[in-house]
């Protein structure tokens, strides 16, 4: 057991299935696969505390088996209490790993288990939404450095940054290009209405999807869903995005106007109070409210809960129905992150690249990190190339190069 760090799960006898489901995943990143054998050939983390605080999914696991491969000390506890997949936390710690996360935990063991992780003394921390990393910043604990997957978590540590606190350099993987486009689009996009369907088996065509937010995650959803036949009515506050929806032939309307017409609502702007009392009280009975944004604070679930007078019940194991006496409204997941909460998140073919980004990161930070700004700093554009090179060669896909005239003809205009 690495540095004493005890494991925390629900029940080891459910490795076989969670092996299982994480053997299926690896089989889809072959990208994070042929890091892991150079990894496991050159030792370049050998040493290494690398502290993650992420979802506990069988694509974490395969970043986690990658890490050890790498000559890392590697632990895991969870980045959101609904997204752990108990099985996969059991085979982890059968292996060797420790991780410490159950399915549904409440706050308090959360918590605990955020700073077991941090009390491990970690060199390295991986993070989604640097509750993990904004916790050592708390207690003054010194890393060598960090790496944040999310753009809440990025937004939390530019603020570290810009009141002079961060004490280390840290990589924003949700920035790289390998990550930033195709986890958005195709993995949340994708994973979004998945988690939405299995959650209720709704069927989308010809039904009103009004979409909150029209960043790269809001573009992705709305794709996935017209293509579904579903008719996508778009909100947003920033007039570049509410054009760009416009143009790509969406209806863009003000939430006020659009509560009235949806029949399924969909949040992802990383803001908070976006559907509240205002809205809810427009929207039209038997609706279903979904939140894929990264923070449960998109729906206001307090005045949701003081709207239903006529009390909420469980009616499928993902669906809360709030009784608004005489109309109902169905919260998915709780208002947790849908795609995670109610699917099993991005899938594994998008995680291959995220994950392969994180374990790029870790290799700089133990390599170079001593040299890197305490600042929040771009993943290096090669490491961004090589997933890119790499994922490509697993599709048997080949590009063109420039030519040697193309090359000069470009340089001569970059000045
Ligand atoms: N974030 C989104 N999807 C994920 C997944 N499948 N595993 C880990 N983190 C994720």
């Amino acid at each position: 057991m690495p540095g004493g760090l005890a494991s925390e799960i629900l029940d080891l006898a459910l490795a076989p299935a969670g092996r299982a489901r994480v053997e299926w995943a690896e089989g889809q990143m072959p990208v994070l696969r042929s890091i892991r054998e150079r990894f496991a050939a050159d030792h370049p983390l050998e040493g290494a505390k690398v502290a993650a605080c992420l979802h506990v999914t069988a694509e974490t696991a395969s970043l986690m088996h990658a890490l050890v491969a790498g000559g890392a000390e590697a632990a895991l506890c969870s980045a959101n209490p609904l997204t752990v997949q108990d099985g996969v936390a059991a085979a982890l710690v059968e292996q060797g790993i420790p991780v410490q996360a159950t399915r549904g935990e409440d706050a308090e063991m959360y918590a605990k288990h955020v700073g077991a992780l941090a009390e491990w003394g970690p060199d390295i921390t991986l993070d989604d939404g640097a509750d993990l990393l904004m916790l050592l910043h708390r207690w003054e604990r010194h890393v060598k450095g960090g790496a944040e997957e999310t753009r809440t978590g990025l937004l939390r540590l530019r603020r570290l940054e810009q009141d002079g606190k961060l004490s280390c350099p840290v990589i924003a993987v949700n920035e790289s290009r390998t990550e930033r486009t195709f986890n958005d689009r195709y993995g949340t996009g994708q994973s979004a209405i998945d988690g939405i369907l299995r959650a209720t088996n709704l069927l989308l065509a010809g039904r009103t999807l009004v979409l909150l937010g029209y960043g790269a995650t809001g573009r992705g959803i709305a794709q996935r869903a017209r293509g579904a036949g579903a008719h996508i009515v778009v909100c947003e506050v920033d007039p570049l995005r509410a054009l760009e929806a416009r143009m790509d032939g969406y209806e863009v309307m003000p939430a006020l106007d659009a509560a009235e017409r949806g029949d399924l609502f969909v949040t992802v702007t990383g803001s908070r109070g976006v559907l509240r009392r205002e809205h809810l009280e427009r929207m039209k009975d038997g609706v279903v409210l979904a939140n894929a944004g990264h923070f449960d604070v998109e729906i206001d679930l307090d005045e949701l809960r003081e709207l239903a007078t006529g009390g909420v019940r469980q009616v499928l194991p993902l669906v809360e129905q709030y009784d608004l006496g005489g109309r109902v409204l169905n919260l998915l997941a709780q208002g947790r992150v849908v795609n995670l909460a109610a699917g099993e998140g991005h899938p594994a073919g998008v995680m291959d690249m995220s994950f392969a980004n994180l374990a790029l990161a870790v290799e700089h930070l133990v390599v170079n990190g001593e040299t890197l700004e305490h600042r929040v700093l771009d993943v290096p554009k090669e490491i961004d190339e090589e997933i890119a090179r790499l994922k490509l060669e697993s599709l048997g896909v080949e590009i063109d190069e420039l030519t040697p005239d193309q090359q000069d003809y470009l340089s001569s205009w970059g000045g």
